[in-house]
């Protein structure tokens, strides 16, 4: 197995992060392939925290390369910033190690600014976003207005395109939105340095991915967000401006579908979300504080707090089928310890019928009822628990009710935070 796509099987912050790092150890290289700085990925290596946005969690291993490919949508200020923190720490030491697609699409001021006034004018019925300008980014790249890499690093074609673009841009925010212009000039001194920060990474990520397919090399593809945030698959419209499946690897990172060997998607134990939009197994009461606050359910992009609920099968299965997901991990079944009973979502019920699938339509998922099967929980804390035969009974049973109603098998159990807090029942790599 040399090339796996690593995804959010859920609605993000499955702990991708932390699995990525730890798949790391074994990896020549990592990918980004959709998404932006919205997703925040938490890696803890020897006590300590590290939160990435936009580099890959292969950063933390040297000798790995980190590439950022052209499905994603690139904050350049955030990027540099990370780049230089994880400098500072002896990390990204040469320029090789970082490699940022030249086709990738560029997150201006003015994205950000779309962002916060769309979200105020809708009010009530606003999406939740984290305000980093990823739908107005994402929008302008398909209405062909986006700017690129390649031309942020290159400061004659900056100007020319910054001079196409703003006016237009100020003419919404002056007629529509509200807001006050931007300036091309500004934009143009502050965004030209920051370019030429950045050139010594930029180049051809879809190149050097088939280079190093041809040599053998083992490459992770690392997913941001989750399935049910997809564009076209998530809860619309409650859902994040790209295509989070794992087909999004192809078009986003220049590869084609026979260059992947196997789909892991990433699921808490239970299930969590940021931001609005339907949630049939959220709980809001006692179980919800406890699942929040066990698990420290906190943004780790806006800080917002997440609303936590028991693990929805349907939207799992859903998943599993929308990606092509082979191998499961499970993450922070340690939270679940103490709850006297669990409940698993095995279909919903709407208007007196029964569903097992997620249905497309918004109105059902808001107003259906979860139909759960409840399973006795344990009292172990279970964090130092290595071998899935030292778990306790009821957390197997919990673990091999999933296999079944999933019908795919669960390749490592994650049981905290650090690198090493992991069952492996399968290596995803042998
Ligand atoms: P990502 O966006 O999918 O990478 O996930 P986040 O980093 O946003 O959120 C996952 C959170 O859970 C982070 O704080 C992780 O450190 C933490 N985490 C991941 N796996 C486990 C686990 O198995 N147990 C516990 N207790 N925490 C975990
Ligand atoms: P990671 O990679 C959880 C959510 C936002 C909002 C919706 C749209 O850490 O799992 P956007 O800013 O993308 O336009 O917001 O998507 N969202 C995430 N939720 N984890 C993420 O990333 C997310 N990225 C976006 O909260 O509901
Ligand atoms: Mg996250």
């Amino acid at each position: 197995m040399s090339s796996i796509v690593i995804i959010g099987a859920q609605w993000g912050d499955e702990g991708k992060g932390k699995i990525v790092d730890y798949l790391a150890e074994g990896a020549d290289q990592v990918v980004r392939f959709q998404g932006g700085n919205n997703a925040g990925h938490t890696l803890v290596v020897g006590g300590q925290k590290t939160v990435l946005h936009l580099v890959p969690s292969g950063a933390l291993h040297p000798g790995v390369r980190c590439l950022i490919g052209n499905g994603v949508v690139v904050d350049p200020e955030v990027l540099l910033q990370e780049i230089e923190a994880l400098r500072a720490r002896g990390f990204l030491k040469d320029d090789s190690d970082l490699l940022v697609s030249d086709r990738a699409h560029v997150i201006f001021p003015y994205h950000k600014k779309m962002d916060q006034l769309r979200e105020e004018r809708r009010g009530k019925g606003k999406i939740g976003t984290t305000g980093r300008g990823i739908g107005p980014a994402y929008e302008d790249k398909a209405a062909r207005m986006g700017i690129r890499i390649g031309e942020l690093v290159e400061s004659d074609l900056l100007k020319k395109r910054l001079e196409e673009v703003v006016p237009e841009k100020n003419l919404q925010f002056e007629k529509i939105l509200n807001g006050s212009p931007f300036s091309v000039k500004e934009l143009f001194q502050r965004y030209s340095e920051i370019g030429s920060c950045l050139k010594k990474y930029v180049g051809d990520v879809s190149r050097a991915l088939y280079e190093a397919r041809c040599h053998g090399k083992k490459i992770l593809y690392e997913g941001a967000q989750g399935t049910a945030l997809d564009v076209d698959h998530g809860t619309y419209p409650y859902v994040t401006s790209s295509n989070t499946v794992a087909g999004a690897v192809c078009a986003g990172s220049g590869v084609g579908p026979s260059a992947i060997d196997r789909v892991i998607g990433v699921t808490k134990a239970y299930t969590t979300r940021v931001g609005s939009g339907p949630f049939p197994t959220e709980e809001t009461g006692e179980i919800g504080r406890r699942l929040q606050e066990g698990g420290g359910e906190f943004g780790a992009t806006t800080g917002r707090p997440r609303r936590c609920g028991w693990l929805d099968l349907p939207l799992l299965k859903q998943s599993i089928r929308l990606s092509g997901i082979n191998g499961l991990v499970i993450t922070k079944l340690d939270i679940l310890s103490a709850l006297p009973t669990l409940n698993l979502c095995v279909a919903y019920r709407f208007r007196g019928g029964r569903y097992a699938e997620v249905p497309s339509a918004l109105a059902p998922l808001e107003e259906c009822q979860p139909e759960y099967e409840t399973l006795p929980g344990w009292k172990e804390n279970i964090s130092d628990v290595r071998r899935l035969d030292q778990l306790p009974n009821a957390a197997r049973k919990y673990l091999e009710r999933i296999e079944k109603e999933t019908g795919v098998p669960i390749d490592l159990v994650s049981v905290g935070p650090g690198r090493e807090d992991n069952i492996i029942i399968r290596h995803p790599f042998s």
